[in-house]
């Protein structure tokens, strides 16, 4: 298995010297770890104290403003006032579990399941992306009646007991527990992009045999369609579905993790499987869904939640309340009304160029790629134009990258007051 690091680790702050802090910070850190200890996770060797946030902004304690390219949460932009207005309304009205009809949650769960291919129509909320996706693997492992499952190399989706266990990114330098196979994520920079759809699959049948013959069998393939963890694989459109077919063919079921790409971040549509052109049998969503509201969700085929619910009882008392509806169904509302989708897509654009421009005069970037908003650039030693500089890169390659160094470049470019100069 490839050596990565593990995924909380990336731009995290270490825990050690505090002494070259200003005598602020250092407090606010040691206050944080005398109650978290070392559960603590920060962003970066200097941590940020943030106060507030507004559309694309976030502002510090100090009042100095920061672009938000990080933060995938807040979809419509922080502190949206429609889905604020929304939350304040229906937290004023009622708030409760999904046991009683209510209009606001079977509202929302039509809007939402209208987005959908028709086969998958059926849904379940959850609170977390992590309790949706215990869920599918559950549904899975029911309905195959099989325990095996296919992930990439250094997957991440979630932090449950089980799901930690279809998660490698989150296991490092541990083997895989036995009902588990990893295969190479279809990455484009090393190898051709051409053949990267065939490749993908010939790795998925390699796995589904090897797990029969152990005698756990093939429950199902589960993938971030955008390869979030794995470093961000977007294109050719379409290179899942080989592996999606094959997985039917081998009555396994096809589980798409919407929790990153989801919610029109690709800047093609509002689901990341959609640029793939194939019907997943469970989806999975969470983190933009609810703009910060915790909210996730598992939609799927009717005769597979008959199947599972048959056999198992599932309740979630905090899962699809009335007020993560009301909030759900404003994000909804947004995205349409202010055709975000496509504004991701444009966005993305001009993020491109800005990559190509400071990768051409200041840094060395190896590699932009990624689909709308989603935008990583790797370093050279992490990309197929290893050392070339990248208008060079770029002209040979129908895509572009932006990894988490970058991120933290640009980070550190904020801190020194370019974005601040930037318009609103
Ligand atoms: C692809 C993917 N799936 C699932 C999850 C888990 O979501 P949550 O942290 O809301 O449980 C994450 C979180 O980072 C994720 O990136």
């Amino acid at each position: 298995m490839k050596k990565e690091k593990e995924i909380l680790a990336l731009n995290a702050f270490e825990h050690g010297d505090l002494s070259t802090m200003d005598a602020t910070l250092r407090e606010a850190v040691q206050r944080r770890l005398r109650s978290f200890g070392s559960a603590s996770v920060l962003f970066y060797q200097e941590p940020l104290r943030m106060e507030r946030a507004e559309g694309v902004w976030m502002f510090d304690a100090e009042g100095r403003r920061y672009l938000d390219l990080y933060n995938n949460v807040p979809s419509v932009g922080h502190s949206h006032p429609r889905v604020v207005e929304a939350i304040r309304r229906q937290v004023g009205l009622l708030n409760t579990h999904t046991r009683y009809l209510n209009d606001v949650v079977d509202t929302y769960a039509e809007h939402l399941l209208a987005t959908f291919p028709t086969a998958i129509n059926h849904l379940v909320l959850t609170c977390t992306g992590s309790e949706a996706n215990d869920l599918a693997l559950r549904i899975a492992k029911t309905v195959t009646g099989h325990a095996g499952f296919i992930v990439t190399e250094t997957a991440y989706h979630g932090n449950t007991a089980a799901v930690t266990d279809v998660s490698p990114s989150s296991r490092p330098g541990q083997p895989l527990p036995p009902h588990v196979r990893a295969v190479p994520a279809p990455e484009t920079f090393r190898s051709s992009a051409d053949d990267v759809g065939r490749r993908f699959a010939a790795s998925v049948r390699e796995a589904i045999t090897d797990l029969e013959q152990s005698g756990i069998g093939f429950a199902g393939l589960l993938v971030d369609t955008i390869f979030s963890s794995d470093g961000v694989f977007a294109d050719p459109p379409g290179f899942l579905a080989p592996a999606v077919k094959l997985v039917h063919e081998r009555r396994g079921l096809f589980i798409a993790d919407e929790v990153q790409p989801g919610f029109g971040r690709t800047g093609a549509a509002l689901w990341g499987f959609a640029r793939h052109d194939v019907v997943p049998d469970i989806v999975t969503m969470g983190k933009p869904m609810g703009n910060g509201f915790p909210m996730g969700g598992v939609v799927t085929r009717a005769a597979l939640l008959d199947r599972f619910a048959a056999e198992v009882k599932y309740f979630n008392t905090f899962g699809g309340n009335p007020v993560a509806a009301a909030a759900g169904f404003a994000v909804l509302d947004v995205i349409a009304d202010e055709g975000l989708i496509a504004n991701a897509q444009t966005v993305g654009g001009y993020l491109m160029d800005g990559l190509r421009e400071i990768g051409n005069r200041h840094i060395q970037i190896g590699d932009v790629r990624g689909a709308g908003l989603f935008k990583p650039a790797s370093s050279p030693r992490h990309s197929r134009g290893r050392g070339r500089p990248l208008r060079q890169h770029a002209e040979n390659s129908s895509s572009v990258v932006l990894h988490e160094r970058p991120c933290r470049y640009v980070y550190h470019r904020l801190r020194r007051g370019a974005a601040r100069d930037w318009p609103a």
